[in-house]
C-alpha cells in the first residue's frame, strides 16, 4: 500500500509518499523560516497562503523522487490538527480534493501521533510499550504508548511548551528567528554553572512541567544593571541544562512509575543535542533504552504523517464516506482512538 501524506500545520509544508512493503520512498519538506523571519514569528496568515502555493509543487517532487504517478497511491493522509487552522485547512482540503479525483481513502491525522510514531520508521525501531516525550514548539507531554492509537496521559507542562521556552528566551536574548536551534547553538560554546536558574517542578511529585518561570528567570539576570551581553553564551548553556534537567528527570520518572524500558524522544526539542547526551547517559545507568527518529524527521515533515496514516490503514481505518474538511487546532492526543475501534 502506497500512501502520500501531507503536513501543513504550522511553518513547513512536508509531503512523502510511504510504502508498506519498502518503507518510506519520498519526503520534501519546504520550510518557511525566511518568510516569518522578519516579523519574529509564524504569521498564520502568511503561512496558509504559503502551504497553497507550495503544496502541489512538492507533491510532484515527492512523487517524482519515490518514482510513483498519483495513479498509484492507496491512500491519502494529512495533519487535520492541532495547529493552525488556516494551515490546516490547506492541507485538509488539498488531501480531500485528491482523494476525491482518485477516488481512495483519506485519513486525517493527529500532528503529534505523527511525531510520537516517527521513531518507528528509523531502521533501529523500539517496540510498544513505551514512554513517549513529546517535546516540540507547541507541546510538552509525556504518554504511555501501548499501540497505534493508545495514548495515555503521564503529564504535560502546565504553561510553556519546552521549544516554547526555547523560542521566548532565545527572542529575549535578542537571537533571531526561529530561536530554539539558534540558542542551542550558543549555548555549546558557554560555560555551565555561571547563573543559578530554578527547575521548575522538579519536586513536584508528578510528571508535570512548567517553563515559563524560567524564562523569566532569565529575563531578571538579563534586566539587571550587573548583566554583560559577554556572558551571552554562558546564560544560555545554564538555560539549556536547566530544561534538560527537568525533562530526563521526570522522562526517568515516567519510566519508574510505568516499569517500561523504552523511551520514544519526538518533536522538535528532541533534537538536542544535550537533551539527547542527558537522557542516553543516565537510561545506561538503569539498563533502559531511548529512541529518536532520524534527525531530519524530528521537526515537521509529511513522512510521520504518511507513516501513521498507512499504519491506521493497516489496521483497518478506512476514510469518511463522504469528503469532510474538518480540522482540529487543539486536539487532545489522549482523546485519539486506536484505528480499529471497538
Ligand atoms: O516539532 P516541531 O518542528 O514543531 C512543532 O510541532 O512545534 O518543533 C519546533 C520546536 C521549536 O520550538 C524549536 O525552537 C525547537 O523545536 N527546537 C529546538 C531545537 N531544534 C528545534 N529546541 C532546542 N534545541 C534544538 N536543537
Ligand atoms: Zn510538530
Amino acid at each position: 500500500m502506497k500512501v502520500l501524506g501531507i503536513e501543513t500545520s504550522c511553518d513547513e509544508t512536508g509531503v512523502a509518499i510511504f510504502d508498506t512493503t519498502a518503507g518510506l520512498l519520498g519526503h520534501c519538506v519546504h520550510t518557511q523560516i525566511a518568510l516569518h523571519a522578519a516579523y519574529g514569528g509564524v504569521v498564520p496568515e502568511l503561512a496558509s497562503r504559503d502551504h497553497i502555493r507550495r503544496l502541489p509543487l512538492l507533491v510532484k517532487q515527492a512523487l517524482d523522487a519515490a518514482g510513483c504517478e498519483l495513479s498509484q497511491l492507496d491512500a491519502i493522509a494529512y495533519t487535520a490538527g492541532p495547529g493552525l487552522a488556516g494551515a490546516l485547512l490547506v492541507g485538509a482540503s488539498f488531501a480531500e480534493s485528491l482523494g476525491l479525483a482518485l477516488a481512495v481513502p483519506v485519513l486525517p491525522i493527529h500532528h503529534l501521533e505523527g511525531h510520537l510514531l516517527s521513531p518507528l520508521l528509523a531502521a533501529d525501531a523500539p517496540a510498544f510499550p513505551f514512554v513517549a516525550l513529546l517535546v516540540s514548539g507547541g507541546h510538552t507531554q509525556l504518554m504511555r504508548v501501548t499501540g497505534v492509537g493508545e495514548y495515555a496521559l503521564l503529564g504535560e507542562s502546565v504553561d510553556d511548551a519546552a521549544g516554547e521556552a526555547f523560542d521566548k528566551t532565545a527572542k529575549l536574548l535578542g537571537l533571531g528567528y526561529p530561536g530554539g536551534p539558534q540558542l542551542a547553538a550558543l549555548a555549546e560554546r558557554g560555560q555551565t554553572g555561571r547563573f543559578r536558574l530554578p527547575r521548575p517542578m522538579l519536586r513536584s511529585g508528578d510528571l508535570d512541567f512548567s517553563f515559563s518561570g524560567l524564562k523569566t528567570a532569565v529575563l531578571n539576570v538579563v534586566s539587571a544593571p550587573t548583566w554583560r551581553a559577554e556572558d551571552v553564551a554562558d546564560l544560555a548553556t545554564d538555560f539549556q541544562a536547566a530544561v534538560v534537567e527537568v525533562l530526563c528527570a521526570k522522562a526517568l520518572r515516567a519510566l519508574e512509575q510505568t516499569g517500561l524500558v523504552r523511551l520514544v524522544v519526538a518533536g522538535g526539542v528532541g533534537a538536542n543535542r544535550h537533551l539527547r547526551e542527558r537522557l542516553d547517559a543516565s537510561t545506561r545507568r538503569k539498563g533502559w533504552r531511548v529512541y529518536y527518529p532520524e534527525p531530519e524527521l524530528c521537526t515537521d515533515n509529511g513522512a510521520m504523517i504518511a507513516f501513521a496514516g498507512a499504519l491506521r490503514a493497516a489496521a483497518g481505518q478506512r476514510g469518511g464516506e463522504t469528503p469532510a474538511v474538518r480540522v482540529f487546532p487543539r486536539w487532545p492526543l489522549a482523546e485519539l482512538h486506536s484505528p480499529v475501534q471497538p
